[in-house]
């Protein structure tokens, strides 16, 4: 693996635990909390696909908002707009995994760091600023710049462009494994974060190095 300049991140699942979405949903929604939440959480990504590849981009916080209607309506609960709206606040103040905001203090002292993720940049800064890890990053990178999702190639690109750095020189980590093919098919040195007992696509689109925590990228 060539000398590494930049680490690049994911956001949700892989620097921000939506866990606490877990606790509002089930504020809201009672014992129809974790069936709304799984169809929620697939449907926000189905959603970006589908809106990319048919050409009709909205941002993430509106996609995100469509989901979470569909999981309502396929478990016929009502979804009225103070709950919706408290929902999607959520996810302006997710707060991190434990280790996070060390762990980017540390890495910032030998690379340049970024996120890279789907969601508008608003919702990427309040996180960022929730959390008090803003400082640690050169660049908040958002596909809403480009009005693509990921895995499309072009919102890898946007790592590149936004850190100068040519794609071999930058690591991107991500839990979500199809995001993680998806870097690899792009070219940056993607390394998958195993949160849960997921395994790794079989798109024959490999990470260059499995993290079984995150602790493991300060021995790269
Ligand atoms: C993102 C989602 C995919 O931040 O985690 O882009």
């Amino acid at each position: 693996m060539s000398t590494v300049k930049a680490i690049v991140f994911d956001a949700y699942g892989t620097l921000f635990d939506v866990f606490s979405l877990d606790q509002r949903l089930a504020h809201h929604f009672g014992d129809k909390a974790d069936e709304i939440n799984q169809i929620w959480r697939r449907k926000q990504l189905e959603y970006t696909w589908l809106r990319s590849l048919m050409r009709q981009y909205v941002p993430f916080s509106e996609v995100t908002a469509e989901a979470l209607l569909y999981a309502c309506n396929q478990v016929e609960v009502a979804l009225n707009d103070a709950v919706k709206e408290d929902l999607m606040q959520q996810y302006f103040n997710l707060a991190t995994f434990a280790e996070v905001p060390d762990l980017l203090q540390q890495l910032a002292q030998k690379y340049k760091l970024a996120i890279l993720s789907n969601a508008n940049l608003a919702m990427l800064e309040a996180g960022a600023q929730h959390n008090q890890i803003t400082d640690c990053f050169t660049k908040i990178l958002s596909a809403d710049t480009i009005q693509h999702y990921k895995p499309t190639p072009e919102v890898y690109q946007l790592a590149v462009d936004g850190l100068a750095a040519p794609k071999e020189h930058i690591v991107f980590v991500s839990s979500n494994t199809w995001d993680v093919a998806g870097a690899s098919a792009f070219g940056l040195q993607a390394m998958w974060l195993k949160r849960g007992n997921k395994v790794l696509e079989t798109l024959g689109f490999e990470p260059v190095k499995v993290l079984d925590k995150l602790d493991d990228l300060l021995n790269l």
